[in-house]
């Protein structure tokens, strides 16, 4: 494998966990943006968000995707990371984009339990976290269906996903 591996998708898809997955098997680097944006700023995500507001988040992911050095890695992007500014452009351009897909209620099941470190949806009910989960999924599907591969749940196994992204390499 050559170049960066992007993977994409909602909170909660599990992009961390298929990450460390991959990265494990193909011996590069596992990255996370929202982790390289904490040691960047010293600060969590949550906090960030309440000192310095969203749109102050979104310049910063955009910055560093245009400036970080990512080179054969596979990073986890924050769940809004590909829906502002041309950053699908520049994540196809410099590496691999990996849509992961799910229902909005499955989303919802994993999310439950981890809204706290997560400022967009802490403050919501149960109830209310899916209806935002059906919205913001379908505002932000036509970036995220930019991606060079789709997976759908877990219906691929880490061999396949890997021969899949040998042959776009
Ligand atoms: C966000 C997703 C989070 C993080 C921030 C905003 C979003 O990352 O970047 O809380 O807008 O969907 P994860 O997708 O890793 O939870």
């Amino acid at each position: 494998m050559t170049k960066t591996i992007f993977l994409i998708g909602f909170m909660g898809v599990g992009k961390s966990s298929l990450g460390k997955k991959l990265a494990n098997k193909l011996k590069v680097p596992f990255l996370d943006t929202d982790d390289l944006l904490e040691q960047k700023f010293d600060v969590s995500i949550a906090e960030y968000f309440s000192k310095y507001g969203e749109s102050a988040f979104r310049n910063a992911e955009k910055q560093l995707l245009q400036e970080y050095d990512f080179g054969k890695a596979v990073v986890a992007t924050g769940g809004g990371l590909p829906c502002f500014y041309e950053n699908m452009k520049i994540m196809n351009d410099k590496g691999i984009t990996i849509f992961l897909n799910r229902p909005a209620k499955e989303l919802k099941q994993r999310l439950i339990h981890a809204k706290k470190q997560r400022p967009l949806i802490k403050e919501l009910s149960d109830s209310e976290l899916l209806l935002f989960i059906e919205e913001k999924l379908n505002e932000r599907l036509p970036f995220y269906l930019k991606s060079q591969i789709t997976l759908n749940r877990d219906s691929q196994t880490i061999d396949q996903i890997i021969s899949c992204l040998s042959e776009i390499d």
